[in-house]
């Protein structure tokens, strides 16, 4: 049985409100953006650390043989058939080298050995496929120390931190050519996606809210942060990169 079982207990908490708890999941304007970058369907894709399967869904609608890993089953159960998912950890795939055509991964890199991880993608994925990486970085260094704060205060998971930057040095140290970059902002309430957390306690919960909302100044411009009858805003940046 593969096992992290602090990511797991998390994430199986979570699984069955996971797709309403942020914007972001089921964003229509980010899923697009991935579906633009992986290119016209071409055969076999695989999506890492697919979760409930949001894009692995949206994939295979547009055409793409998609199958799912992930380490956590409750999150698989989710996918409800829709593709195939095998549990496993993207640091040690059950793949021949040069399997697939196409590869996804959203908002996983800070939970695991990220180059380890990004070397095995590139040895499942064949030397021309596609690799698609999305994850949430900072809009720039206004915003960068206090996020960088926050996400070490809300995630006990949390591994990794990177800007867009670190992500692309990753990306080629791990045998990548980056070959293109999207930025999408997405709004999303703090104060909702804390309350779909059900592993925060109460107490903890409040204090992300409150680091958001007195943020430094900097930190509230370059987010747009915003406080509406008590409830928490703020702009995500989602950085998308396309390598092969
Ligand atoms: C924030 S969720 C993102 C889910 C999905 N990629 C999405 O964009 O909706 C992170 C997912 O990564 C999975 N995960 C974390 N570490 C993993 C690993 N080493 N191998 C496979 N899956 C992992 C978790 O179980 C969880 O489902």
């Amino acid at each position: 049985m593969v096992q992290n079982s602090n990511v797991q207990k998390q994430f199986a908490t979570r699984a069955k409100t996971y797709n309403q708890s942020a914007n972001w999941i089921t964003s229509p304007d980010l899923i697009a953006a991935h579906l633009e970058l992986a290119g016209p369907p071409n055969g076999k894709g695989i999506e890492l650390c697919c979760g409930t399967g949001v894009n692995g869904k949206a994939l295979t609608a547009a055409g793409w043989n998609i199958t799912g890993v992930d380490l956590t089953m409750e999150m698989l159960g989710e996918v409800n058939d829709v593709f195939p998912v095998i549990q496993g950890d993207v640091i040690a795939l059950p793949f021949e080298d040069n399997s697939f055509d196409m590869a996804i991964l959203r908002q996983a890199l800070f939970l695991f050995d990220s180059l380890a991880g990004l070397k095995e993608i590139r040895r499942v994925l064949k030397k021309e496929g596609t690799f698609i990486i999305s994850q949430t970085v900072p809009f720039s260094h206004a915003d960068e120390p206090w996020l960088k704060h926050i996400h070490e205060v809300k995630q006990a998971q949390l591994l990794n931190f990177y800007n867009a930057t670190d992500i692309e040095r990753l990306l080629i140290s791990a045998g990548f050519n980056v070959n293109e970059m999207k930025m999408l902002a997405v709004r999303e309430s703090i104060t909702h996606w804390m309350k779909y957390a059900p592993e925060q306690s109460e107490e903890m919960q409040r204090k992300i809210c409150d680091l958001v909302a007195n943020a430094p100044e900097e930190y509230k411009q370059a987010r747009n942060v915003k406080v509406v009858n008590g409830e928490v805003f703020e702009d995500w940046n989602w950085v998308i990169f396309k390598a092969d």
